[in-house]
């Protein structure tokens, strides 16, 4: 990949999972490990780029791998990932959405530990819908600003990963969808990764991948691809 196909363009990537405190020493919380993040900003880093990584909860041995010049804003609730993707992304050119966000927060958080109840019973848990931060950047979309998406699905052979990736990137709008398979041996963690990009309409832009640092160069050479395609 050439060294500079990125140079001038400023890019803002989350990275990570968020938490939702319980109370304050329990979360609700998801396992992402922010290894794809983290790959997407050394690669844009690698390419040129000027990168900001919003990391969620990400841990300090995987963050070890982000080069100096990356500027980190560490974060923890999905609230504070929103702020931050907000306000990164006024100045950004290029916003990489591959967090994973947690859908649901609860309703309540404690100001201290939750305890047993001495007669057995058990409280259940309301929980709120959190705010979809794709959807909130797409509608905030800057002209030429160009706006990525993951998705992780499950499914089988039949293609069904990829129908439900359709659906979502025409629901979502993203510029770009990386869609994934998540299952048992592929998606999360240090594991290998396949992307299938698809456009705002859900059409294939074509698959690619291996290790996340493959998976970080196929989504860029689209962007590149995508800025080219506009600006020619
Ligand atoms: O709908 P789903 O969660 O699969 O969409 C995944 C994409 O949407 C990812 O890019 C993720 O970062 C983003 N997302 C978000 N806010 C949410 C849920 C997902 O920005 N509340």
């Amino acid at each position: 990949h050439d060294g500079s196909d990125l140079h001038g363009l400023r890019v803002v990537i989350s990275a990570g999972g968020t938490r939702e405190p319980l109370d304050p020493v329990r979360f609700l919380g998801n396992r992402s490990s922010g290894r794809q993040g983290v790959a997407l900003a050394a690669k844009a880093a690698a390419r040129g780029a000027q990168v900001h990584l919003v990391a969620a909860n990400v841990d300090s041995s995987v963050l070890a791998a982000v080069p100096g010049n990356v500027q980190i804003t560490s974060v923890e609730t999905t609230a504070e990932l929103q702020d931050a993707m907000l306000e990164a992304s006024a100045a950004s050119h290029v916003v990489v959405m591959a967090a994973a966000v947690a859908d649901f927060r609860p309703a309540r958080t404690r100001t201290e530990k939750t305890k047993k109840h001495a007669d057995g019973s058990v409280e259940s848990l309301e929980l709120v819908q959190n705010p979809d931060i794709l959807a909130g950047l797409v509608a905030g979309r800057r002209e030429g600003q160009i706006i990525v998406g993951f998705a992780a699905e499950t499914g089988d052979a039949d293609g069904s990963v990829l129908d439900h990736g359709r659906a979502k990137a025409r629901r979502k709008g993203a510029d770009l969808l990386a869609v994934n398979a998540v299952g048992a041996d592929v998606g999360f963690g240090d594991v290998p990764n396949e992307v299938h990009l698809l456009d705002a309409s859900g059409s294939d832009l074509g698959a690619g991948g291996g290790s996340k640092d493959d998976v970080a160069h196929v989504v860029w050479d689209a962007v590149v691809r995508l800025l080219n395609s506009r600006s020619g």
